[in-house]
């Protein structure tokens, strides 16, 4: 394998309550990422704000923010070769409405405020600080996976 690679990935409210935590975890086992941590959590109004740090000043901030902390989400980190760039790819695009079916928000989602799914972006640094945004190091775990010699 190339370098692997981490990425945080979410259950956003609307997924967990229309039960989809599964079918989602089960894409990303079928592709060959690694789950390394997993937690079912509730986002307050302080974490919101530092995990979309970037949108606080737009005009959808107060929305996203009170949807996110509206019920629980499923925090994961996944693991991977090019594992970044491939959970963008399979969640589709930011509006449902524009995901290709096939996509997790293409096959699940209609409307921008509630598109079931976050991945960390391919901006540099992202994925690291919101995986330390929601787990400790501890929480992280290194094991190899039964197919991991096929996958590569
Ligand atoms: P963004 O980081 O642009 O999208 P993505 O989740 O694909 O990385 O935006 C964060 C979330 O904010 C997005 O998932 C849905 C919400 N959002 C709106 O409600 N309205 C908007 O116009 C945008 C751009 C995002
Ligand atoms: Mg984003």
């Amino acid at each position: 394998m190339a370098e692997a690679e981490r990425t945080f990935v979410m259950v956003k409210p609307d997924g967990v309550q229309r039960g989809l935590i599964g079918e989602i975890v089960s894409r990303f086992e079928d592709r060959g990422l690694k789950l390394i941590a997993g937690k079912f959590m509730r986002i307050d109004d302080e974490l919101a704000r530092e995990h979309y740090a970037e949108h606080v000043d737009k005009p959808f901030f107060d929305d996203l923010s009170s949807f996110i902390t509206s019920g629980p989400v499923f925090a994961m980190v996944w693991e991977g070769q090019d594992a970044i760039a491939q959970v963008r790819t399979m969640m589709g695009e930011t509006d449902p409405a524009e995901s290709a079916p096939g996509t997790i928000r293409g096959d699940f989602g209609l409307d921008l405020g509630r598109n079931v799914i976050h991945g960390s972006d391919t901006e540099e640094g992202s994925a690291e600080r919101e995986i330390g945004l929601f787990f400790d190091e501890a929480e992280l775990h290194d094991y190899e996976r039964i197919d991991e010699t096929w996958l590569y």
